[in-house]
Formats: structure tokens, C-alpha cells, sequence
């Protein structure tokens, strides 16, 4: 080493700089926060979040989306036709304001037991019957049920399609409480067999699912188009690209549209328990529902996936309380994401509420003990929720405590019917009636009727194109991971495009 080389290693002014470079350094903020420990390191946002991180059921799916096979999370999350009525769902719950005023009431005190058909409530909350829950989770159905009954008791309602046997649920939750879900089968032999291998496995209420006629999941277009599987016409995800025949050439399952009152009547005689009827969206339909025996009603639009356009069920159920007048109990669901929803539901008529998806994205991202979280983060919202609006016992929750911002009611019940003979009618001529009446031109009549079809057509056409142009595979809601909100998709303004599934009846 050269003279030179070897003083400027010894020399104090290299040192000087070296230390005070170190002091640069050390007073640096990278420096100082990698000391103390970032407390979000960039490699933790790879990670999927933990059981104990979950805050509100919306941290849930994307954890379910990630544990599952798309096919299986498709079919949960997706709805009918355009998904109009399943981001409406969602809308309306923004649509309605907690009032304050009154005094809050320590949390506590607040106890919303109540008694349901003869069961005992913690909180007025019940699972929905949704189908095979073995692809979300190997707990499957026997799981969700011990989830329900471990969350204090909350009664669960069996899907018709379980890909697990009731007979192998029922006896998994010793004293919970399981109810069973049907969809009309016209043969009354094998509705008949259906209803007793319910009853003999102990389940004491029957719902009878009439929403369900003609629904199609316009996700199969999208797959289609964007290279994927057809999904068959029917139940279920997945499925094959065999060529549609009978009603299936229109998309519709050939086992529904043909449901009437008389098989009410005849379902009736068969339940011994208590019958329920699922997916009334129509003041006279619940009317006629008491007058055809049913226990309870359920305020339902199948959570957006029965029949595209219709209202949400938070708009109708005003107006479905008022026609029950308390004769029966209503059940309320579609849309239901919150404790506050649930507070809502409660205040706008709902003597309980039945939770979808949501429970799916429990199981599906934790197994037993996420839909048990998923649960009991839903009822200390809603006592939160109760507490904070100073009601103390449910029968506190009135309609007063809410306003409803609703933009317009446009649904006769005309196109929200669902009992009927087989009957699809185009409804553009129904929507010409009022101004039929007031003496419009033909002209104008076609005019007013459907330039706001034309407008919304297009509004869809653009924000479709909008959404194939950033998709891909990644579902839309998820502009983040603590912000997977279904309801802030499309702020659009609702219109009076119901599709009419027939309006006669038995
Ligand atoms: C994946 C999935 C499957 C469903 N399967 C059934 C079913 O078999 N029977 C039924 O009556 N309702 C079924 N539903 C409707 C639910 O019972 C409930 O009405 C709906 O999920 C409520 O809306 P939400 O998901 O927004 O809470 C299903 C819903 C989903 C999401």
C-alpha cells in the first residue's frame, strides 16, 4: 500500500467524516423506523389477515376470495341479470339515517332477546339457507351449524341444496335450533318425502323458497366472454356447455315458473311445524300468505339474485309491515352487511334478519370459528348500534328512529309478484297504464317509457365497458383490503325497470 494510501486510511478527517456520515444516517426517519419496527412491513401486505384482525364482516371476503376456487367464489358473491338489485340492496341500508336524539343507553343494558315461532333469541339474527357449503370449507354445513349455536344460540335454516345430509347436521349442534329450506316441487309425493325427512330430523319450521322462478346469472356471459367456462342452467357452480332445450333455451329452470297458492294449501297440510314462506317483496302477496296459512314471512329478493331490477328489500318492507299489521312475524334479508343494517331492518318493520353471504365469507375464510366471529361481530354491532340510538330492548326499535331517504318508490306491486301461474309478460305496456290514464298521446307515451330505458341501457353499456376494461379475474369491490364494499360500486339512480313475473293469480 502506497504512503498516501495508507495515511488517508489513518487520517482523522476520514474518521471525522465516517462519523459524521453515521450521524446523518442514525438521524435519518428510514433509520428510526426501521428501529423501531415498521408496524405494517411491506411484506405483511402479502398476507392474508388473521381470525383475530377481523373488524367488521367486510374483512372477511377477501379472505374467503382467497381460500376458495373462483368458480366456488363466483357463484357466492355474484347476482341475477346486471347485479342491479344486488348493489341496490346494499344502496338502500345507505339510504336510511339512524336519528339521533335520544339519550344513549349504556351497552350493557341493552338485551334484544326475544322469541321467534316459539324459539328463544339472544339477538334477532338467524343464518340463511344458502347452498353447499362444503366447496367454501370442509365444515361445511355441520359447521356452520355448530357456528350458529356456539354464537348464542342462532338458529340456522338448511338449504335444500346441502351437500351435507340434514340428518348428519342436525344432531351436530346438540340444542341448537336447524329450520329447513325448500323450493316448490310440483310432484306433492316427493314434496311430501322432502318435508318428512326434514321433520324426522328434528326441524320444526319449514321455509318454502318462492323468489327463485326465473333467475340467470349474467356472470356466465362474462366468463364467456372472457374465455371461461358456460355454467349450466340451473343449480351450483361451474358446470358444462351442453345445448340449452325447453325453458332452458331461455334461460330459465325448467323446475320453477308454474308456482301457485294452492301449493301453499297443500304444503299446508304437510308441515307440522311452522311454514315460512322466503321471498315476498309485495304488501298483498304477504297478505295472501297469512290467508294461505304461512307462520311467518320472509321479506327476500334472494339477495339479489332472484330477478334483476326488482326493489330492494329494504325499500318494500315498510310498506309489507304495514299490510301485516303484526299478525304474523317477518323475517327480513338481501344486502344485510352490518349491525347497523340490522338496526335498520329492525326499525323499518323486520322482527328479525337473516345473514347471506356474509356468513359464506365466515366459513369460507376461518371455518367454524370465522362464522361464528362473522356472527358475533354482527350482534355487538348491532347492540352497539341499539345502545348508541338509546333502545334498550328490541321492542325499543321503532320506526321513528330511522328516516327513510328512499329516492322513489316505483314498484307497483304488479312487477314484484312472485306466486303466479306460469305467466312472463313483457311490462313495457304495464308502465303505459298511468299514462293511458291521464290521456297522453301514443307518442308521447312511447316517448316518456322509453327514453329512460335508452338512457339507462347505455349508462350500463358505459360503466360495463368501464368495469371489462380494469377486471380481469380480481372481483371489482376489492379497491382494497379493508374496503371490499359492495355497495359503492354504482351510484346510479334507480329507475322504474321491473321485470314482471306475471301478475295472475290462483
Ligand atoms: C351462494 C348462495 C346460495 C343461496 N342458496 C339459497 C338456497 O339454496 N335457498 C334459499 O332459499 N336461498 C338461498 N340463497 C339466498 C339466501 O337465503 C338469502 O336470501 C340471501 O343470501 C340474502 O342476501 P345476502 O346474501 O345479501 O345476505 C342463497 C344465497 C347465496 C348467496
Amino acid at each position: 500500500m502506497a504512503d498516501i494510501e495508507k495515511s488517508w486510511l489513518t487520517n482523522p478527517r476520514r474518521r471525522n467524516a465516517l462519523v459524521r456520515l453515521a450521524g446523518l444516517m442514525a438521524a435519518s426517519p428510514i433509520a428510526s423506523a426501521m428501529a423501531v419496527g415498521d408496524p405494517r412491513p411491506l411484506r405483511e401486505h402479502r398476507r392474508a389477515l388473521s381470525l383475530g384482525e377481523m373488524q367488521t364482516s367486510f374483512d372477511f371476503e377477501p379472505v374467503f376470495f382467497g381460500n376458495v376456487l373462483l368458480p366456488v367464489y363466483d357463484y357466492t358473491a355474484h347476482g341475477d341479470g346486471s347485479e342491479f338489485t344486488l348493489q341496490r340492496n346494499r344502496q338502500a341500508f345507505n339510504w336510511v339515517n339512524i336519528l339521533p336524539g335520544r339519550a344513549a343507553v349504556p351497552v350493557s343494558q341493552v338485551d334484544l332477546s326475544s322469541e321467534f315461532l316459539g324459539v328463544a333469541m339472544k339477538f334477532p339474527i338467524m343464518v340463511a339457507p344458502t347452498a353447499a357449503m362444503v366447496p367454501l370449507h370442509p365444515d361445511g354445513e355441520v359447521g356452520m351449524f355448530k357456528a350458529a349455536t356456539a354464537a348464542s344460540n342462532t338458529p340456522m335454516i338448511l338449504s335444500i341444496n346441502t351437500s351435507t345430509p340434514v340428518a348428519k347436521v342436525a344432531p351436530a349442534a346438540p340444542g341448537g335450533t336447524l329450520w329447513g329450506q325448500f323450493y316448490p316441487i310440483e310432484n306433492r309425493a316427493t314434496t311430501q318425502r322432502s318435508m318428512d325427512t326434514y321433520q324426522n330430523s328434528g326441524c320444526n319450521g319449514i321455509i318454502v323458497t318462492v323468489d327463485q322462478q326465473a333467475s340467470y346469472y349474467e356472470r356466465t356471459q362474462q366468463d364467456r366472454n372472457f374465455g371461461g367456462r358456460v355454467r349450466a342452467i340451473g343449480f351450483g357452480a361451474g358446470g358444462g356447455a351442453e345445448a340449452p332445450t325447453g325453458a332452458a333455451r331461455y334461460r330459465i329452470n325448467g323446475g320453477r315458473l308454474w308456482y301457485t297458492w294452492q301449493y301453499i294449501d297443500d304444503m299446508r297440510k304437510m308441515v307440522k311445524g311452522k311454514l315460512v314462506i322466503k321471498g315476498i317483496l309485495d304488501p298483498e302477496d304477504a297478505k295472501l300468505a297469512i290467508e294461505h296459512g304461512a307462520d311467518a314471512i320472509i321479506v327476500s329478493n334472494h339477495g339479489g339474485r332472484s330477478m334483476d331490477y326488482g326493489p330492494s328489500t329494504l325499500e318494500v318492507l315498510p310498506e309489507i309491515a304495514t299490510a301485516v299489521n303484526g299478525r304474523i312475524p317477518i323475517l327480513f334479508d338481501s344486502g344485510v352487511r352490518r349491525g347497523a343494517d340490522i338496526f335498520k331492518a329492525l326499525a323499518l318493520g323486520a322482527n328479525a334478519v337473516m345473514i347471506g353471504r356474509t356468513t359464506r365469507w365466515g366459513l369460507g375464510a376461518f371455518g367454524v370459528s370465522g362464522a361464528q366471529r362473522l356472527i358475533e361481530i354482527l350482534q355487538q354491532e348491532l347492540v352497539q348500534a341499539a345502545a348508541a340510538a338509546g333502545c334498550a330492548k328490541l321492542s325499543d326499535i321503532k320506526r321513528v328512529m330511522v328516516k327513510a331517504n328512499f329516492l322513489a318508490n316505483n314498484f307497483t306491486s304488479r312487477n314484484v309478484r312472485f306466486l303466479c301461474k306460469a305467466d312472463i309478460r313483457p311490462t313495457w305496456t304495464d308502465r303505459l297504464g298511468p299514462w293511458k290514464d291521464w290521456g297522453c298521446s301514443r307518442a308521447g307515451r312511447a316517448l316518456t317509457t322509453l327514453l329512460p330505458t335508452a338512457c339507462l341501457n347505455f349508462f350500463r353499456c358505459f360503466t360495463s365497458a368501464r368495469r371489462s376494461k380494469c377486471c380481469c379475474r380480481m372481483p371489482r369491490q376489492y379497491t382494497g383490503v379493508r374496503s371490499a364494499h359492495m355497495s359503492s360500486d354504482i351510484p346510479s339512480r334507480p329507475g322504474s325497470h321491473g321485470l314482471s313475473i306475471g301478475s295472475c293469480r290462483s
